[in-house]
């Protein structure tokens, strides 16, 4: 049948486009058969990936719930406020929008609301573990605002508060980012607020990596503290790939303006339907457990490695990740990833503070356990997890020892089933 006779589109895609098809079975089996390290990757639920996949993608809804630019909103102004309410219950928030396309917009968002181009800003610098949004060079955030990174010490490779302060007085932002992308340690987000407080600045929390484990009670909330938190919905939440702005009430208008109409359009409703199913999901009692054993998880594996001479970064964990230098096993972090992926065990490389290595080929490996911890993997599979990856990194060219691991992998995954996957 042509498209032109599918009237109705209810071809299913397998008969619409049997190359799609085919890739996202491939893609189902790569995610089930394999070890998802990526500190910020999970597995959905099925109920997040029903919602994701729903017809709300064909509504457009510019503005907020009752006052849209668009008739038909019968539906979609209550998921939309089921969203709010329960992002905004689940972390104790005054105002929320689940609007941003992702957590990039969402940053912008922040800027947008609370800064003129050219003002100076703050966060810590990508190599010691900050996000490109948080003012890096290459970042539009580190083109259109003087940007002033902080870092973390030397010594011990920690956020340097004293730093912190000390360039907050000498440059007086207007805007400080607190939260990482490759940090193992707990941010001290009061620290940041009576700094942010000293010199006058706007406070943002980006939680974007830890917002499961604060929602669990694994983490300390910035929120309260922060004037502004903002958060990606897509990795220890658990939810789509999206984003959430909580703030105090005197910003809500402020960052409801600069989200729309100042960055974007139409909000993505099948995504905002899926934050409300994952918010739900994260206030059942179970998810309290589940961020509890992301942590345990990581501080076991780095233990399990360490054991073995790897060597982590600041010594081990407070949250899901761990950052490995890899110079002591004697290979670098992207054939050591590569290699790892062969054995299926999926993770990225990294640079790591003071990396005398460039980015595209650093010293360093992240890791994160907050998907294996989706499939129930516990401490004993951490246990398991270290020793193929102490045997990889003295292997890397054995391709038959890889593959024997590979299957091993593959048989241990058989015994958790990833979530939301049906093979
Ligand atoms: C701390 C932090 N903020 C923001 C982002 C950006 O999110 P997205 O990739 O959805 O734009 C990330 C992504 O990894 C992140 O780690």
């Amino acid at each position: 049948m042509s498209v032109k006779n599918d009237v109705q589109g209810l071809r299913p895609l397998s008969e619409v486009d049997p190359e799609i098809a085919e890739l996202i079975r491939l893609e189902e089996r790569r995610e089930a058969d394999t070890l998802r390290l990526i500190a910020s990757e999970n597995y959905v639920s099925r109920a997040v990936l029903e919602a994701t996949g729903s017809v709300l993608t064909n509504k457009y809804s510019e503005g907020y719930p009752h006052k849209r630019y668009y008739e038909g909103q019968q539906q979609i102004d209550v998921v939309e406020e089921l969203a709010r309410t329960r992002v905004a219950k689940l972390f104790g928030a005054d105002h929320v929008n689940v609007q941003p396309y992702s957590g990039s917009p969402a940053n912008l968002a922040v800027y947008l609301a609370f800064a003129q181009a050219n003002d100076t800003i703050m966060g810590l610098g990508l190599p010691a573990g900050g996000h490109l949004t948080h003012g890096w060079s290459v970042s539009i955030t580190g083109k259109y605002f003087k940007s002033v990174p902080y870092g973390v010490r030397e010594s011990d490779h920690r956020i340097d508060l004293d730093q912190v302060r000390d360039l907050a007085r000498a440059h007086r932002p207007k805007l400080i980012w607190c939260g990482t992308t490759a940090y193992p340690r707990t941010i001290d987000f009061a620290a940041f607020r009576s700094i942010a407080d000293e010199v006058g600045a706007i406070l943002a929390a980006d939680i974007a990596h830890i917002a499961g484990l604060v929602a669990g009670g694994a983490h300390p909330s910035p929120v309260g503290i922060a004037d502004v938190v903002t958060s990606t919905t897509h990795k220890t939440f658990r939810g789509p790939r999206g984003a959430m702005i909580l703030c105090k009430k005197e910003h809500a208008s402020a960052i409801d303006k600069a989200v729309f109409p100042g960055l974007q359009g139409g909000p993505h409703n099948h995504t905002t339907a899926a934050i409300a199913v994952a918010a739900k999901e994260a206030s059942e009692d179970g998810f309290r457990a589940y961020a509890k054993q992301i942590v345990q998880n990581a501080q076991a594996l780095g233990r399990a490695l360490e054991s073995r001479g790897f060597r982590l970064i600041t010594g081990g964990t407070d949250n899901h990740l761990l950052l490995i230098d890899m110079t002591p096993k004697g290979i670098g972090g992207k054939p050591y990833a590569q290699a790892l992926d062969r054995a299926g065990i999926v993770a990225n490389y990294n640079s790591i503070p003071f990396d005398p290595r460039k980015p595209f080929d650093p010293s360093g490996l992240r890791i994160g356990t907050p998907a294996v911890t989706s499939r129930g993997m516990g401490v004993a599979e951490m246990e398991r997890l270290a020793a193929w990856m102490d045997d990889v990194a003295q292997n890397v060219n054995d391709e038959a020892r890889i593959a024997r691991i590979a299957a091993e992998v593959a048989e241990l995954c058989r015994g958790f089933p990833a979530p939301g996957i049906r093979v």
